[in-house]
């Protein structure tokens, strides 16, 4: 039985109790307020929180909305071992934070959320690889795990997201993932998020 720190829940296990799942994720992201996003300089709670605050201030729709709140849901809401894109440690097997946390999250929520939460590191390769520039705007930390997440996408890659209906829902929230890093920057608390959460998960 691996030992988790409280907050985080083993993939399958929180499926068998749906109705608890709002109530989890709120505790999870409430636990993520002290642990650092990556190697930034601001809380993952902090980070997620102006994600989502961003995304909102842009007009974007619940479900965007939803899937900016907790693309890095893989992060501060599953066992850690599970993923390889973060700190050491990580099992056989372990896969990226996003399609640990996608998976997580996907008997709950529409396809297009799920989706967008699966696609965040690949929207970073997208980007790297078709605008000019767009690499050096990335944080030391941004840039350091493109290279984990598969770096640059190939030509017949660029040419199969760009059909993608989602594809330029998939890029604003990536550019507002970049965003969302600044240091103090006052956001509405977590609980404004519970009826956005109730709405989904229950
Ligand atoms: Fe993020």
């Amino acid at each position: 039985m691996i030992e988790l720190p409280r907050g985080e829940y083993t993939p399958g296990e929180h499926e068998s109790e749906p109705s608890r799942m709002t109530g989890r994720l709120l505790d999870a992201m409430a636990h993520s307020a002290a642990r650092r996003y990556g190697s930034e300089r601001v809380s993952e709670l902090a980070h997620a929180l102006q994600c989502a605050e961003l995304a909102q201030a842009a007009g974007a729709d619940p479900e965007l909305t939803l899937a900016c709140l907790l693309h890095d849901v893989g992060r501060f809401a599953v066992d850690q071992s599970l993923v390889f894109d973060r700190v050491g440690g990580a099992r056989a097997g372990a896969r990226g934070h996003h399609e640990v946390g996608a998976d997580f999250i996907a008997p709950f929520v529409p396809e297009r959320v799920a989706w967008l939460v699966r696609m965040h590191a690949d929207a970073k390769r997208y980007l790297c690889t078709t605008e000019p520039g767009y690499h050096q705007t990335l944080s030391p930390a941004s840039q350091h795990t493109l290279t984990l997440q598969g770096g640059l996408m190939s030509p017949e890659e660029i040419a199969r997201h760009a059909r993608h209906p989602w594809l330029a829902d998939a890029l604003r929230l990536r550019r507002w993932d970049d965003l969302a890093k600044v240091v103090g920057k006052a956001t509405q608390p977590l609980e404004a998020w519970a009826p956005l959460l109730r709405t989904y998960f229950g």
